[in-house]
């Protein structure tokens, strides 16, 4: 199953390509009970929508709300609302949803004893794991460990998995220059960590990027730089920036300027690692960096960032929350880059239904036990969900079907991007899948017509109309989806 997930031989490569280009334009379709297109009944938000959603606003916060579901509806690659109403959905709950709504395989996941166990007597595994927790990690999350790594650490949210990478990163950093793991604390470092003061709390920093986006939570959001309504009045760390490349497109006609911009950006990285006033301990990055308008860097730049990491004894960890699970046409997204020594931590949520961070170092794992710890770890039972997700990714060959059908609808983009340039610019993601992205003047207006023809798409940074399909997004849906843009570039 590793093989397929990662597909690293050129040769298996080549020849699944072959099959899986033959198997594109006679797919079966995946959910057989999906509509042939969406279904507009009412206006949206419809009557329904409208009661249902003042009636949450009497106890719960709605001004983020974007459409009301109803989930026992929706079906594979469509989300129903309360009206009637069944959209293609593209933005897949912000890029969470692997496999479809409603996916058989999961549903008898779900129903399964293990599950029901799981559920009801949720363990809190760092002190009571069950028998099977390590059976279970192996069949499933280690499954899809990224190349060179055979170790998880196991958390509930994108912000979690990155807070706990860093503390593993400033742990790891302290016990080397404490002279390795065996090397006591110190008094004075003991009693200075209870008042918040150096040394036992070090002013040690996370280089993350400019417009990067790795959390909410403390430490996970003074890594985050791409807006300031996420960061506006919450004390942060006093931690560096450097500049993510800003490339211009189309890539073949910006080449020479491309490669300068990234080796720019990589001397910058370098310099602050250097020089900046709070050590960096490690450095975070996105391989596309999502929330902040899907920005991409070449692998090129991504293997320069490892050289410069480990030129410099400065960890690499790379969020794959957004990217990882076979969006990009590859199970990670760092897969695209050919690195020569992996990442030293990936960050992971969202399509995995669960999270946490892999790596492969044991020094990784602090020297001593509660220092990385909580109740709940994560949850036996989303661990046991992302099970289910990668054997139905294996069964149907989805990774594979994403990187094609991403190359089919980038193909589609590109001559809709001739006919209408001012409406789609610098489009991007070319090889990445169906994580395609690009810039519109109009992108409010844009996402919120979408609704009106039947789809579901979102958006990304200032101008960014960004796709998050789902992995189950098939050669049909794609084609559906070039003639709903074209239809609301028309209204
Ligand atoms: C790249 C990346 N990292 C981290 C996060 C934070 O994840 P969560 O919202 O689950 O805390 C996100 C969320 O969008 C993300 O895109």
């Amino acid at each position: 199953m590793a093989s397929i997930l990662r597909s690293s031989s050129a040769s298996l490569r080549s020849a699944a390509h072959a099959s899986a280009t033959r198997s594109l334009s006679t797919a079966a379709h995946y959910f057989p009970n999906e509509p042939s297109g969406p279904q507009i009944k009412t206006q949206i938000p419809g009557p329904n929508n409208q009661k249902a959603t003042a009636e949450l606003n009497e106890v719960f916060d709605i001004r983020s709300l974007n459409l009301m579901a109803d989930y026992e509806k929706s079906v594979g690659n469509y989300i129903a609302d309360l009206d009637g109403n069944l959209l293609l959905d593209v933005y897949a709950q912000i890029a969470s949803i692997p496999v479809g709504y409603n996916n058989p395989s999961l549903e008898k996941a779900a129903k399964s004893k293990e599950m029901t166990n799981a559920l009801i007597n949720r363990p809190a595994p760092g002190n009571f794991p069950s028998a099977d927790w390590a059976h279970i990690l192996k069949t499933g999350l280690l499954k899809a460990a990224p190349k060179g790594m055979n170790q998880v650490f196991t958390a509930s949210s994108g912000s979690e998995a990155n807070e706990t990478a860093y503390k593993a990163a400033f742990i790891y950093y302290r016990q080397r220059e404490r002279g390795g793991p065996n090397a006591e604390f110190t008094e004075e470092e003991t009693t200075s960590s209870m008042v918040n003061q150096t040394p036992g709390s070090p002013h040690l920093s996370i280089l993350s990027f400019k417009k990067a986006f790795h959390g909410r939570l403390f430490g996970s959001l003074s890594t985050t730089r791409s807006k300031p309504i996420h960061k506006l009045d919450i004390p942060a760390f006093d931690w560096p920036q450097a500049p993510f490349p800003a490339l211009k497109y189309p890539l073949e006609e910006h080449a020479k300027e491309n490669a300068e911009e990234e080796k720019r950006c990589l001397e910058e990285v370098e310099h602050i690692i250097k020089t900046f006033h709070n050590p960096v301990a490690a450095v975070v990055v996105e391989p596309v960096q999502s929330e902040g308008g899907d920005n991409h860097a070449s692998p090129e730049f991504f293997r320069g960032l490892r050289e410069v990491t480990k030129r410099n004894n400065v960890l690499l960890i790379v969020d794959e929350v957004q990217t990882g699970v076979g969006a990009t046409g590859k199970f990670w997204a760092h897969d695209h880059w050919n690195l020569e020594t992996p990442p030293d931590m990936v960050t992971f949520s969202k399509k995995a239904q669960t999270a946490g961070y892999y790596f492969g170092n044991p020094a990784l794992r602090p020297n001593k036990p509660y220092r990385q710890f909580n109740t709940w770890i994560g949850d036996p039972a989303r661990a046991l969900t992302f099970r289910a997700i990668l054997e139905e990714i294996e069964r149907l060959n989805l990774v594979e079907n994403t990187a094609l059908t991403g190359e089919y609808l980038y193909a589609g983009l590109e001559r809709l991007a001739q006919q209408y340039p001012n409406e789609i610019q610098n489009l991007r993601g070319k090889g990445q899948g169906t994580f395609i992205a690009w810039d519109s003047p109009t992108r409010d207006e844009f996402v919120a017509k979408a609704k009106t023809v039947g789809l579901n798409i979102g958006g990304s940074g200032a101008s960014a109309i960004r796709l998050r399909p789902m992995l189950v997004f098939q050669k049909h849906h794609a084609d559906l989806l070039l003639e709903l843009i074209e239809k609301i570039f028309k209204l």
